[in-house]
């Protein structure tokens, strides 16, 4: 079934919100302050809406940070059933220190349609509807998969760019890239966006690789099921506790590949609204007692993918 549409205002205002709440911790230098503003203000506009939200995705734990809790319920109970999965501050470095990129993002889907994704680390790729499906894999060398998407779109190697995390984890792949003369786009946090770069040319993004979080992924993966794009993430465990959080969950395969159909099912609703000026939305702006607000909203079902300007009156 589809999702009504008129979660699409809905669900945008639930992200303004929390850009608003964290945009007030923008340059204080304590990211703990201004992930909790916005998880604060998340959970109180979600729990105004006449529906039965549970999340599947929280964010935090990996860091100790605030968070909305997975299989908190949220709204007032009378509506749809929702599985709720949000990052209510992408970037806490950005927002903490007054960088391009802070959002705040939430992806919903109906009841048992979103990946109850583990708290861990995740290895993502993520490339534009142009290029055959089974062109690139998780699996295949570097090489391949750059050749693959070189070939699909009639591009020179040395002019396609690999979007990543600039985290030393990734030094074996960037010496191949290198090697390659792959242009690099070299992120230092913010992976959502990261991967969200191949839905559209104008990014200049051919392909987006790595290891980031896990629920990062499964937030991208709902935006980009809306672009028809391809991602495929495989969960990566450090220790025997994630290993068995991983199996309580209902993970039997722990080195299983996950294509984006078995992350996100059916229709789905993602916004992310821009807190500081990014790629691709710009930041809150404070004007009075006015706030503007951009928020890049996918609407699977209705085929909707644009960006929202919306604007409301700061309450005090
Ligand atoms: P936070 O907003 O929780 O700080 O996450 C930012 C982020 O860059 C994510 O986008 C990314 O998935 C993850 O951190 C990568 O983790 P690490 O910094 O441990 O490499």
């Amino acid at each position: 079934m589809a999702i009504d549409k008129k979660f699409i205002d809905l669900f945008v205002n639930v992200t303004s919100k929390a850009a608003l709440a964290a945009h007030n911790f923008v340059g204080k230098n304590d990211k703990i302050a201004a992930d909790k503003a916005a998880v604060d203000a998340m959970r109180n506009e979600l729990n105004q809406l006449n529906i039965n939200g549970e999340i599947v995705i929280g964010e935090g734990e990996l860091d100790d940070a605030p968070m909305l809790y997975i299989g908190e319920k949220l709204g007032t109970m009378v509506g749809p059933n929702f599985d709720i999965a949000v990052d209510p501050l992408e970037g806490t470095n950005f927002a903490a220190k007054n960088l391009p990129g802070a959002l705040s993002v939430i992806a919903i889907a109906e009841k048992n349609n979103l990946f109850n994704a583990p708290e861990t680390y995740m290895d993502k790729l993520a490339v534009s509807k142009k290029v055959p499906f089974d062109a690139t894999d998780l699996d295949f060398p570097i090489e391949k998969n750059i050749k693959n998407i070189a070939d699909a779109i009639n591009k020179d190697i040395k002019d396609i760019t690999a979007c990543l995390l600039d985290r030393p984890r990734h030094k074996k792949i960037m010496d191949k890239l290198k090697d390659l003369n792959v242009k690099m786009k070299l992120i230092s946090d913010g992976d959502v966006s990261g991967a969200l770069m191949v839905t559209n040319e104008k990014y200049n993004v051919d392909i987006f690789l790595g290891i980031g979080g896990g629920p990062e992924g499964v937030l991208a993966a709902s935006a980009i099921d809306a672009f028809e794009c391809k991602f495929q993430g495989r969960f990566l465990f450090e220790n025997d506790q994630d290993i068995l959080r991983a199996k309580k969950m209902g993970i039997i395969d722990l080195k299983k590949k996950y294509d984006l159909k078995e992350i996100v099912k059916g229709d789905s609703i993602f916004c992310a609204t821009g807190i500081t000026n990014g790629d691709l939305v710009n930041g809150i702006k404070v004007k009075e007692n006015k706030f503007v607000t951009e928020t890049l909203v996918t609407h699977k079902s209705s085929k909707i993918s644009k960006i929202f300007v919306s604007d409301d009156t700061i309450k005090t």
